[in-house]
């Protein structure tokens, strides 16, 4: 069948709901065009996108600088594996590994596949460097992580429809409550095996929950202390969302492996990678580890403009400034309204927690409402909303934005 020349968004929606697996719930809307802050959904309405693909399109949609990139090197070279070298690759991993300060970048395509190498990677070092017998490694995690979908990634999820009936599932986990200093102590003073701890340095999906101040520093000196690797998951943190180049920049924090993904691409394109040094990254030979597309040309191509864009454009502080704009007016006027409980987040990572129950339908019904007011967010669970817009926003766009936000909540 021919795909007609253009459907409407119930056309779109059916076709979706009859032919796609329904793994997803999305907020009825259909897209088909972006620039910038806004995208169009197909019959032309504009709206200002303030998900940005859960942080991957912080550059803003199609860029010219990254679509450029991007197509330049379609029309060169797309792929070639790495059976063989190619002319993009080093290129990137140079200023990568320079832009966040490892020796060496191994690259992957979803942050996932990214999460599923900084463990391989851990346990291998655990093995081989720090002496841990053989199937012994442990690594431990936070309750309420999330860090994608994989049946390892999800082994260690609380997330009960994540995980039921899709068992049985990998060992060598330990769970601690996030922000709880004590409790890491606890598992790492107790325990020679443990490799690793793994820690988003916000919890974004969970519903941008910050921790204490300080927890990153003192977590990575207790690591330290007990020669276990600190792995920052900063696939939806990283790259300028939150203020910073990275989320554990806020306090001067070096991770041991480093995880990316979303907008190292800015969203044109699927690439993530781990950045480590070489006492780590050095145990990684070939035959242990890859993937066909990681490290192919246009993916090396974009993640360069993307990351040159983030640079160019000053995108950290521009979230730094919009985020503290943001996070004042709505707390703002949450004093004025019953609705809204509190704003937290960290540069233009941020969210609403609406005051209801988890199960409520209420952050729901007011991502309709803000739909049709012309902005598009997603509620992280049944009480909490996620805002995140690309971090190319003007102050006068975000103020438009606070005016819808605030317009609609008061509407309910
Ligand atoms: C912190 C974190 N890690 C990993 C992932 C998984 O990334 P992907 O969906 O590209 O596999 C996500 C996705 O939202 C994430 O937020």
């Amino acid at each position: 069948m021919a795909v007609l020349d253009q459907l409407t968004s119930q056309q779109a929606i059916d076709l979706e709901n009859k032919y796609g697996a329904h793994n997803y719930h999305p907020l009825p809307v259909v897209l088909n065009r972006g620039e910038g802050v806004y995208v169009w959904d197909v019959e032309g309405k504009r709206y200002y996108d303030f998900l940005s693909a859960y942080s991957a399109v912080n550059q803003g949609h199609c860029h010219p600088k990254i679509v450029d990139a991007m197509t330049q090197q379609a029309k060169t070279l797309s792929l070639t594996s790495r059976a063989f070298y190619n002319d993009k690759l080093g290129e990137y991993e140079k200023y990568a590994t320079q832009t966040f300060g490892f020796d060496k970048l191994l690259p992957m395509n979803t942050g996932a596949e990214a999460v599923e190498t900084a463990l391989k990677l851990c346990r291998k070092w655990a093995y081989e460097v720090k002496g841990i017998a053989e199937n012994e490694a442990q690594i431990i995690v936070c309750e309420n992580n999330f860090h994608g979908r994989t049946t390892t990634i999800i082994s260690f999820s609380n997330d009960p429809v994540a995980r039921k009936n899709f068992g049985p599932f990998t060992n060598g986990f330990i769970k601690i409550e996030y922000d709880n200093l004590k409790a890491l102590e606890n598992a790492l003073s107790n325990n020679k095996n443990v490799a690793g701890f793994l820690v988003e340095p916000i919890q974004g999906e969970a519903g941008v929950y910050v921790p204490s101040e300080g927890y990153l520093s003192k977590a990575k000196a207790l690591c330290e202390k007990y020669n276990v690797l600190f792995i920052a998951d900063e696939v939806q943190t990283g790259i300028a969302r939150t203020g910073k180049m990275l989320a554990v920049d806020h306090e001067n924090v070096t991770p041991d492996i480093l995880i990316l993904g979303k907008a190292l691409s800015g969203g044109a394109y699927p690439v993530s990678g781990v950045l480590a040094n070489d006492a780590i990254m050095n145990v990684i030979k070939p035959g242990n580890h890859g993937s066909t597309f990681g490290g192919n040309p246009i993916a090396a191509a974009v993640a360069i403009a993307a990351l040159d864009v983030i640079k160019d454009e000053k995108l950290a502080d521009n979230a730094e400034r919009l985020g503290q704009i943001f996070r004042k007016e709505l707390s703002d006027f949450a004093q004025t309204n019953d609705l809204v409980k509190l704003v937290r987040g960290k540069g233009l990572l941020n969210a609403v927690l609406i005051n209801d129950s988890e199960e409520s339908e209420t952050a729901w019904n007011i991502c309709l409402k803000l739909r049709d007011n012309g902005l598009l967010a997603k509620p992280t669970h049944g009480n909490i909303i996620r805002f995140a817009p690309p971090l190319v926003m003007t102050e006068e766009q975000l103020m438009d934005c606070i005016s819808i936000i605030k317009k609609t909540i008061s509407e309910f």
